[in-house]
């Protein structure tokens, strides 16, 4: 039977059993904008808001957030979830937010060829602004023990504060990132204390095994833990923490509908009228993010255009880049890089009918950005290193027509489950411009059969399996008596040095 919101709404009303369920994200899923004197909500860009949009609004519960600018007020509620946001100082925000989680475990955990930086003012910043998270955490859960599923790096330490205060809750916490292989990982200065964070959940979900992987390494070499690889479990401090791997997802039921509204074919109207006779479009959607291999996919273009002269005229490249974090400077530097990029290949191939490369650097809603997956040849979302990658399963749910390519890099997550893509190495410049030309070489029975195959696993695995497989698992922990808390270990310390 498929994973759809009504399933997970039974699911969370048994499992929860009246526990209240809290969230945790650094990110919001609104900002606030003042146009003409009133404030306008916008979505952020990013998978972890998206997916966990639709989860909340099913199962309910709070969700605790930093605030954004002009956040109305600090509690609202919305369709069917509260929403609690917390201003943090700026001055810690920058170590939490731009220091610790975007300029050290953001490239470390996702195998940057930018310098980590690691300072140690960051990193009592980063602790700070997780003690105010579990303050606010545990007020809400006022002691009660509630289910409290905590998102994303920015909160390793988050799970050992609120078990440690309050050990009737039950905990679990969803990795989007890569977790870096152990000998990367232990760059990090603060490794023990960021693991043992991580070891206060009892629950710790990664999108693919070896992430999980990854984890379980680092913390045999860093701890004095045992890991019990049959069941995935990791006990220390004399509580287990169970690791699990659910590839996040998006709302493919909705997602299609959306995706054949009449506001979504204003826009391929729109967008068609822009574009004009060019035969092909490719399609990249990404945040300007130099982990998502942006100027390597325009140079692989040019490429194409130098050594197939018939493609000239005949195909348009549109990328959006949706600008973020730009006070750091690797994202200044890269939105520089891909504006020279798409300067140079318009520059050298242009003509004054035809732009190679139409670079949108903005954020587009939902329907907009359908209208570019419904009109596309192929979409390239080719990350050099990518947890999971939302961008993907969203061309998929958006092609209801059977058609368009997918070309997918194999370091996304995304790629373990959509092997019906063209998958390719990113770095390989060759492979990219080859991946082109066998999309748009690719004959009408081979694409409907291959976005076929890609949508059926995108409509089963979709994000309320992801958050179903979750809760669940969170349930039956909190269901164990004294909360899971083991008496102690199954068998004598196998690793670790403390
Ligand atoms: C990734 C992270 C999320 C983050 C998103 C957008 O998907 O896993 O935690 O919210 O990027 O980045 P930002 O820094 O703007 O929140």
């Amino acid at each position: 039977m498929l994973w759809n919101r009504n399933r997970l709404q039974h699911l969370a009303k048994a499992s929860l059993g009246g526990r209240k369920l809290i969230v945790v994200s650094c990110r919001s899923p609104y900002s606030f904008e003042k146009r003409d004197g009133h404030l306008v909500p916008t979505t952020p860009a990013g998978g972890l808001t998206a997916a966990l949009k639709p989860v909340m609004e099913v199962t309910g519960g709070v969700w605790i957030a930093q605030s954004s600018d002009q956040h109305p007020s600090p509690r609202i509620d919305l369709s069917g979830f509260s929403l609690r946001t917390l201003l943090i100082p700026n001055e810690l925000s920058k170590g939490h937010y731009e220091g610790l989680s975007n300029r050290a475990l953001w490239p470390l955990c996702h195998n940057a060829y930018y310098r980590p930086e690691f300072r140690p003012s960051d990193w009592e910043a980063y602790r700070r602004v997780n003690e105010i998270f579990a303050e606010a955490v545990l007020q809400e859960a006022g002691g009660e023990p509630a289910t409290v599923f905590v998102q994303d790096y920015h909160f390793a330490l988050l799970p050992r504060l609120l078990k440690a205060a309050n050990p009737a809750l039950t905990v679990g916490q969803f990795w989007h990132i890569p977790f870096p292989h152990p000998e990367i990982a232990q760059l990090f200065p603060w490794l023990p204390e960021l693991l043992d964070g991580m070891l206060g959940n009892d629950l710790l979900g990664f999108h693919v095994p070896s992430h999980s992987r990854n984890f379980q390494e680092s913390v045999q070499h860093s701890l004095a833990a045992y890991v019990e690889q049959a069941h995935d479990t990791i006990w220390y401090r004399s509580s287990p923490t169970q690791l699990r791997a659910v590839p996040v997802s998006i709302d493919f039921q909705q997602h299609s509908q959306l995706a054949a509204s009449t506001q979504t074919e204003r826009y391929m109207r729109e967008w068609a009228a822009r574009l004009g006779p060019a035969s092909f479009i490719g399609l990249g959607i990404d945040r300007l993010d130099y982990t998502k291999g942006i100027p390597d996919r325009i140079r692989a273009l040019s490429a194409l255009f130098e050594a197939n002269p018939a493609l000239r005229g005949k195909l348009t490249f549109v990328q959006v880049g949706v600008p973020s974090r730009t006070a750091l400077v690797p994202y200044a530097e890269l939105g520089r890089e891909t504006d020279a990029e798409v300067q140079a290949i318009n520059h050298k191939w242009g003509t004054d009918r035809w732009t190679p490369v139409l670079f949108e650097k903005r954020s587009l809603g939902p329907c907009e950005m359908m209208a570019l997956h419904r009109l596309s040849r192929f979409c390239m979302v080719t990350p050099l290193h990518d947890g999971m990658n939302l961008v993907a399963k969203e061309f998929v749910a958006s092609r209801a027509d059977l058609d368009g390519v997918l070309i997918l890099s194999r370091f996304a997550g995304a790629a373990q489950e959509l092997g019906a893509a063209l998958l390719v190495n990113p770095f390989n410049p060759s492979e990219l411009s080859s991946a082109i030309l066998t999309a748009l070489a690719m004959e009408r029975p081979e694409r409907r059969a291959r976005m076929a195959a890609a949508r059926a696993v995108v409509r089963e695995n979709n994000v309320f399996r992801w958050a179903g497989a979750l809760l669940q698992e969170l349930a039956a922990i909190a269901s164990l008596p004294a909360s899971g808390a083991y008496q102690g270990y199954p068998m004598t310390l196998s690793a670790g040095v403390a």
